[in-house]
């Protein structure tokens, strides 16, 4: 059983390192700045708060694509709702002459303007995550989570830790510190500081699973045997 918790402990540990790196790959820096922040959390679950991806690309890299008032009249067009009727009239013309050289569709690489459904998808405001992406995030995390915590909790199990109660509340935390993290996820979109309470979800289970992961190895390998531990043993056979 020593040789199989080991090795259980040592790919979750293996896991949690891989998933720390993908969270921190996935959110870091979307503030412009280095880092996991308060601010990239934010942003992640409800938008950075600037304009669409056509803005931004008219902004920034397609700036030199047309002409000055020509990207005014369409960044106006796309901030008053991007409309079908004013499409039709002037903003499909303006793409075919403009853009269609490179976004006909043709290139795979690209994003494709053409038609009105396509050059929607990008004037999109930046809502950050939508909510069934955070549903279905929600129920891989709860199922996936549950079911290691449920396995590092049953090998701490066996750890002898005095007085109970730390065991009990290393046991629990991780379960609730679950449960704060995925419902933070939700509150984040109505009020920003719960991006804290993410946070704090975050660093909880790190510092239980932590706990209980140290503890089991070194009860395992290094410590001795408790006395009171040995004694009920003697108690059992005697
Ligand atoms: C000469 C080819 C070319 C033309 C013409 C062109 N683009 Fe692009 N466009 C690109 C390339 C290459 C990229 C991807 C590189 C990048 O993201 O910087 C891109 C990316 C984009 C993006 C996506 C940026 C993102 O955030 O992913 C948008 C939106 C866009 N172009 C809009 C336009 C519009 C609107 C026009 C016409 C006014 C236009 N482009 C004209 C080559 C072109």
């Amino acid at each position: 059983m020593r040789i199989l918790y080991t090795c259980a402990l040592c790919v979750v540990g293996l896991a949690y390192l891989f998933a720390f790196i993908y969270l921190f790959h996935t959110y870091s820096g979307r503030d412009g700045g280095t880092g996991l922040t308060y601010q990239d959390l934010v942003i992640a679950y409800t938008g950075s708060g600037k304009g669409s991806k056509l803005e931004s690309a008219l902004g920034g890299p397609m700036s030199s694509m047309l002409p000055k008032d020509e990207a005014t009249a369409l960044i106006t067009w796309v901030q008053q709702g991007a409309d079908r009727p004013t499409f039709d009239t002037f903003v499909a013309p303006l793409i075919e002459k403009r853009c269609a050289t490179c976004h006909d569709g043709s290139n795979p690489h690209l994003i494709s303007l053409a038609g009105y459904d396509n050059v929607k998808k990008v004037t999109d405001q930046d809502k950050g995550t939508d909510i069934f992406t955070l549903v279905r995030v929600s129920h891989i995390h709860l199922f996936g989570i549950v079911m290691f915590l449920f396995v590092v909790g049953t090998i701490f199990g066996h750890a002898y830790v005095r007085p109970l109660w730390i065991k009990y509340v290393a046991m629990a935390a991780p379960f609730l510190a679950l449960l704060i993290d995925v419902s933070s996820w939700y509150l984040v979109k109505i009020y920003h500081p719960f991006a804290y309470l993410t946070m704090a979800g975050g660093a909880m289970l790190g510092l239980s699973f932590g706990f209980m992961w140290v503890v089991s190895m070194y009860q395992m390998w290094i410590g001795k045997t408790p006395k009171a531990v040995l004694e009920r043993g003697s108690e059992a056979i005697g």
